[in-house]
């Protein structure tokens, strides 16, 4: 019987907290629906303290999902702990999660507190968390800079006042994998009642080496990995969740050990964070980027084609990569694409299959052949609705290397038409400009990204973007055949966002109403 390796998921906290990748209380919610599909032991859903966003993300997340343990992260005082507990406590299974720094140098600089200090607080910290749950994790940030010896006397007293977790971070991603292996080994061998809690392990990845790490704490006895989605965290981000679990997969006669995540769940989990945060992962990303399954060069496809071992050490079906096959034309009927969707693993209602059902049309009028990437795109498409306070309607775009781009949008706004122009630096900016003038609004643009949706001249163009407005952040996401109105229409979507939190006027004067 193979081990299980535990998998602690931290996108909602580590991931989240990084710059461009925020969320809001309902986008966090569907991710930790999404991770609790997937299967992960534990979602740590927020650090509770930190801002009123975070309590109530924590507390929805915690009472809604069933099957995984949610985890709250606190500092070791009372206040971060009582903070962390309020909102954990109505989960099914909820682990409180409190951690210090053990380091000279986070010690002497920033928390200003002896060793023997340090050592009590996290004592204290952990048996106040014990008298209110019995899952409590301590995490010795930093514990990669810090004396092994004196880390060892932290992990021992902490596993006596309670710990039911006790985790290793290499907080600066520092470590290189023979040495964090070794540390794991000493605190195993070292640590006398180290059997009576798990041993977890949480790398970043600022040296590249965070999943290399991970493994090869795994192989030392570490028996819970923390990571995120897509390796998103602070800096250069964590150990990516979708690489070890495959790497485990993939080589597991080598290791003879297991994890209980669903793998073709994978690429869903992956692709709907890019879509929540409005960030793509890099193509040629492990996993879950555009290249990894993809074969150009003419001597891997034949080999491919004849036996896919030849060049595939695992198949995209099993992280489930949806195939890029030729599925539907213009004359394919309302069944026909029911059916396809029943493959894919999406069973619609009546009402879904006939909204589906107009854009597929749409999209076939333009498009010769519509793949099974095309059909995820309209249905996700219409997943990310948001209420429209303006809706596209149309636009008039004139671009040329001798000419000022100039675009004309109209929009829809309540029973109205409005319509407005703007030139820009390109057509792209030009419609944003004017949508802009219409909304009354100027959405600082802070990433943008286009890509191809399948295959071929007419392919779909995806456009993700997301814009800036009073601190907050919106994303939006739209696929056209032609990239100037996928841009329009993608960029309309982060500003109504914005308008629908309230954080952005409402049009102004200089639009014309029709
Ligand atoms: O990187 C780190 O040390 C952390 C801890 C709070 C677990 O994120
Ligand atoms: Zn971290």
């Amino acid at each position: 019987m193979e081990k299980q390796i535990l998998i602690f998921d931290t996108t909602l906290r580590d991931g989240e907290q990084a710059p461009g990748f925020s969320m809001n209380l309902d986008e966090k919610l569907r991710l930790a629906l999404q991770l609790e599909k997937l299967c992960v032991d534990v979602i740590e859903a927020g650090f509770p303290i930190a801002s009123e966003g975070d309590f109530l993300a924590v507390r929805e997340i915690a009472g809604r999902v069933q099957n995984c343990k949610i985890a709250g992260l606190c500092r070791t005082k009372k206040l971060d702990i009582d903070r962390a507990w309020e909102a954990l406590k109505n989960a099914q299974h909820p682990r409180i999660h409190t951690f210090i720094a053990t380091s000279d140098i986070h010690l002497k600089h920033k928390l200003r507190m002896s060793r023997e200090q340090v050592l009590a607080a996290a004592v204290e910290a952990v048996r106040y968390a014990k008298s209110l749950t019995d899952d409590v994790e301590f995490s010795a940030e930093d514990a990669v800079r810090s004396d092994p010896d004196y880390l060892c006397r932290v992990v021992e007293v902490v596993i006596d006042a309670g710990a039911t977790v006790v985790n290793i971070p290499d907080t600066v991603g520092y470590a290189i994998p023979a040495e964090f292996g070794r540390l794991i080994r000493t605190i195993s061998q070292r640590v006398p009642n180290i059997e009576k809690t798990i041993l977890s392990v949480h790398c970043h990845n600022d040296l590249g080496m965070a999943v290399a790490n991970s493994i090869s704490a795994i192989e030392n006895g570490a028996r819970q990995v923390e990571c995120t989605i897509n390796g998103i965290g602070e800096r250069a981000g964590n150990a990516a969740l979708e690489e070890i679990v495959m790497t485990l997969h993939t080589r597991r006669n080598h290791f003879c050990l297991a994890t209980g995540i669903k793998t073709q769940e994978i690429y869903s989990t992956s692709k709907l964070l890019t879509r929540l945060t409005g960030m793509q992962v890099q193509r040629n990303k492990a996993i879950v980027g555009a290249n990894a399954f993809a074969h150009e060069a003419g001597i891997h496809q034949h080999g491919v084609m004849n036996n896919a071992m030849t060049y595939e050490i695992m198949t995209p079906e099993s992280v489930g990569v949806p195939q890029s096959m030729l599925v539907l034309g213009k004359h394919s009927g309302r069944h026909a694409l029911e059916k396809r969707y029943k493959e894919l693993g999406y069973s619609l209602s009546e009402a879904e299959l006939n909204a589906v059902y107009e854009a597929f049309t749409h999209l076939a009028d333009k498009k010769k052949a519509i793949y099974d990437a095309d059909l995820i795109a309209i249905l996700q498409d219409r997943e990310d609705e948001v209420p429209e306070t303006y809706s596209f309607e149309k636009m008039h775009v004139i671009s040329g290397s001798q000419l000022t781009p100039t675009a004309t949008i109209r929009l829809k706004h309540g029973d109205e038409m409005v319509e407005d122009s703007s030139v820009g630096d390109g057509p792209v900016d030009a419609v944003f400009n004017a949508i802009d003038r219409i909304a009354g609004v100027q959405g600082r643009l802070l990433s943008y990204s286009l890509n191809s949706i399948s295959r071929g001249r007419d392919a779909l163009g995806e456009v993700l973007l997301q814009i800036e407005r009073d601190g907050a952040s919106y994303v939006g996401k739209a696929a056209s055949t032609d990239v100037v109105e996928a841009s329009a229409k993608a960029y309309l979507k982060a500003v109504n966002r914005a308008i629908n939190n309230g954080k952005i006027g409402d049009g102004n004067q200089s639009r014309s109403v029709l």
